[in-house]
Formats: structure tokens, C-alpha cells, sequence
């Protein structure tokens, strides 16, 4: 069995946004090997949320189908989760189907999931499409790539990363394309200048510091840390931090 050992222990998450309905104007992940959870929650039926994946000839395309073992969503018929369909460079599709019902806890979030399929094959070279279509509310998670790296994740069709991923440019040094470094971010650590790494990623939470929910001090404690361990203790699994997180992402954290 596949299950246990970190399988999906340090998933970088991605939250699909809204806009995300079709693969072209949702993320790409610009490896499809290193692994990553794509969460899609949906209120009603008919909703799309999509992204990509771009993988070299012989890659190993691993996919995993999991609900949040708890309710509402494991107690929908498999029929009313959504449908995961993956369209290869080729054109070719296949619809995952769900045949399994595994429990798997996920201990670095502190979660109980349940596997509803898992998907495999060798990949061909190019972008693959994984487009999630609705039936009714619910929230899944797909886990891509089995790798435990820091990986990019670009948005929009320009292709410069660091320009479209930064919401909040600060003056301080870019990153090269191998990412953002731990002396960066030790160097963004006020409230004029806020940058925190969360799972491998980096944040600028400047403008985030004074809007914040939970209050200003919970983000400037935050500021020129590694944050990863007190963002999901107080918000694991919840898509409104992920997602507001999500906005603020400079790029990777370069190892
Ligand atoms: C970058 C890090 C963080 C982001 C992006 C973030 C984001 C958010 C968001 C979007 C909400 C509103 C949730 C909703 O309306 O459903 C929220 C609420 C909250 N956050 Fe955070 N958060 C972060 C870090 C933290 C940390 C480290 C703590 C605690 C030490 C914390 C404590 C809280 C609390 C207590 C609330 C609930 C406030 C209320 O409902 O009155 N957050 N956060």
C-alpha cells in the first residue's frame, strides 16, 4: 500500500481561486514531479476551478484524489464530488475515478484524509490540464508530484514569476531565479518590511500586518521567520488563510 510515510507530508498548498476556470487561466506548476496540494472548494454545481502541470518525457505524473474525512464531504455519494479530469500535451483525457476509500492522517497539518484515488502513469513531455468540475459543494485536495522540494508555481500568462507572484514589491533584493533566501527574509523582519517563509515559500505580509482577522500582532510576530509551524497551527486547512496567503507569495525559498 501506498499509504503512511509522508506521502503527502510536505505538500506545498495551492489554493485554485475563483478565476481559475479553465487550465490556461488557472496556476502552473512548472514541475508536475515535486509535490504540491491543490485545494478547490465550490459552493454549487457546475463550477469549474483548473491549473497545470508541466512534466518531461518518462516524469512519474502521480495524482491523488482526497476529501477532508470529515463532513459534509465524506458523507457525499461519490457521485456528487467533484470530477478531476486529466488531459495529457496530447489531447488525450481521462477522468479519474474514484474507487477507494482510505483513510490517510496527514501529520505535518495534523489532518485525517481520505484517499479517493490514486493515478499514475509516465509521463509524456509538456503541460498537462487537470480541470475540476463541480456537482454540488464540496472541497477537495489533488496532490501532484511526490517530490519534497520547493517548487514555482506561476500565475497569469506573462512569464516572468517574481513579477506576477509579487503583489507588494518591496525594495529590498529580488530573487534570482533559484528563489529568495533565508538572509532575505531575517532581513524583512518588521512591520515596515514584513517577509515570512510558509512551507518552502516565501511571503511579503507588510499590508497584510493591519487587516489582519486575527489581529496585527499574530503577523508582526511572524516577520523574518519561518512561520510554517504557527500559520497551520492556528489555520491548517482553512481556504480563506490559504488563499489570502496565497496573494501575498514573492516565490520559492531557495534550499
Ligand atoms: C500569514 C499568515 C496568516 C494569514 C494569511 C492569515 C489569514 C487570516 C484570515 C483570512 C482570517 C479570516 C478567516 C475567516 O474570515 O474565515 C484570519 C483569522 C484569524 N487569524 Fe489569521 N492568518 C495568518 C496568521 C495567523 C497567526 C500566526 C495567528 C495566531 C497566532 C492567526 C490568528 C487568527 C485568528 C485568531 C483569527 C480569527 C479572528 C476572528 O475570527 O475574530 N492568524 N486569518
Amino acid at each position: 500500500m501506498l499509504i503512511g510515510s509522508g506521502v503527502a507530508q510536505a505538500h506545498q498548498p495551492v489554493v485554485l481561486l475563483d478565476s481559475d476556470t479553465t487550465a490556461a487561466k488557472g496556476p502552473l506548476l512548472t514541475d508536475g514531479t515535486v509535490s504540491y496540494a491543490i485545494r478547490a472548494s465550490f459552493t454549487k454545481s457546475g463550477q469549474k476551478k483548473a491549473f497545470r502541470a508541466q512534466l518531461n518525457a518518462g516524469d512519474a505524473l502521480s495524482v491523488q484524489y482526497l476529501i477532508v474525512d470529515k463532513k459534509p464531504e465524506n458523507a457525499l455519494r461519490t457521485s456528487a464530488l467533484p470530477r478531476l479530469v486529466i488531459t495529457s500535451p496530447t489531447g488525450t483525457s481521462v477522468t479519474v475515478n474514484l474507487n477507494e476509500r482510505v483513510k490517510f492522517y496527514e501529520p505535518f497539518s495534523k489532518v485525517n484524509y481520505l484517499y479517493l484515488s490514486r493515478y499514475s502513469a509516465v509521463a509524456k513531455a509538456g503541460v498537462y490540464s487537470f480541470t475540476i468540475t463541480s456537482k454540488g459543494k464540496a472541497e477537495i485536495t489533488v496532490a501532484v508530484g511526490d517530490k519534497e522540494i520547493a517548487g514555482e508555481v506561476l500565475r497569469g500568462t506573462k512569464p516572468t514569476p517574481t513579477s506576477t507572484t509579487s503583489p507588494t514589491p518591496t525594495p529590498t533584493p529580488s530573487a534570482s531565479t533559484s528563489g529568495y533566501t533565508m538572509a532575505q527574509v531575517k532581513a524583512n523582519n518588521s512591520a515596515k518590511s514584513c517577509w515570512a517563509v510558509i512551507d518552502g515559500f516565501v511571503y511579503n505580509l507588510t499590508t497584510w500586518i493591519n487587516s489582519h482577522p486575527g489581529g496585527a500582532g499574530a503577523i508582526v510576530s511572524l516577520c523574518g521567520t519561518d512561520a510554517t509551524a504557527a500559520f497551520k497551527y492556528q489555520h491548517a486547512n482553512q481556504g480563506k488563510p490559504a488563499a489570502k496567503l496565497d496573494s501575498f507569495r514573492l516565490g520559492a525559498l531557495s534550499q
